[in-house]
């Protein structure tokens, strides 16, 4: 069985990096699909945010994970890549809020899709790319929070030097 874990990934957390952990472990194939969006303000461009993944899941050995990037709606993702099953995270009540009206539309717009929920463990719950990317703007330590691929990432990206 073939899974889609969508989002933005700017950047990828150790809290994503525990879930693709565990859907490498539970499906043949998993897709990381990272959402182009121009729009958004980000801090690591689409293709860094892809290498970035790619060395955790090298580093991690994960043989059923590959990396994409996609444009527009997830749906028409799903629909290219022969996939039904959308996995989202869920770190707190305020997440499922917000990923049931998606999941709904998601389902609406391609019948017989189906969107997996998998609670977050509770140790990684509070972080967020957007946390992270704060910490990061006030130069805050982001050890515990990221890889330390991503660390040195965004630390040449602030021009901070490793530490
Ligand atoms: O990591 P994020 O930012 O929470 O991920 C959100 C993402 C990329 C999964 C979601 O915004 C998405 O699927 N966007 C593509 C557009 C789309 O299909 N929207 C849902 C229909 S309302």
């Amino acid at each position: 069985m073939k899974v889609i874990y969508p989002g933005s990934f700017d950047p990828i957390t150790i809290g994503h990096l525990d879930i693709i952990k565990r859907l490498d472990q539970m499906f043949d194939e998993v897709v990381v699909a990272i959402l182009i969006n121009e729009a958004k303000h980000s801090l690591f461009p689409i293709k860094e945010r892809k290498q970035l993944i790619e060395e955790e899941i090298k580093e991690n050995k994960l043989k059923n994970v590959k990396v994409k990037t996609f444009e527009g709606l997830l749906v028409d993702f799903a629909k290219k890549e022969n996939s039904k099953t959308i996995v989202r995270g869920i770190r707190a009540v305020t997440d499922y809020e917000y990923e049931i009206n998606i999941a709904q539309f998601n389902a609406n717009l391609y019948p017989g899709l189906e969107t997996i929920f998998l609670l977050s463990d509770p140790k990684f719950s509070f972080i967020s790319s957007s946390g992270i990317r704060e910490l990061a703007s006030f130069s805050g330590d982001v050890s515990k929070f990221v890889s330390k691929n991503v660390k040195k990432a965004i630390y040449e990206k602030n021009k901070l030097g490793g530490k």
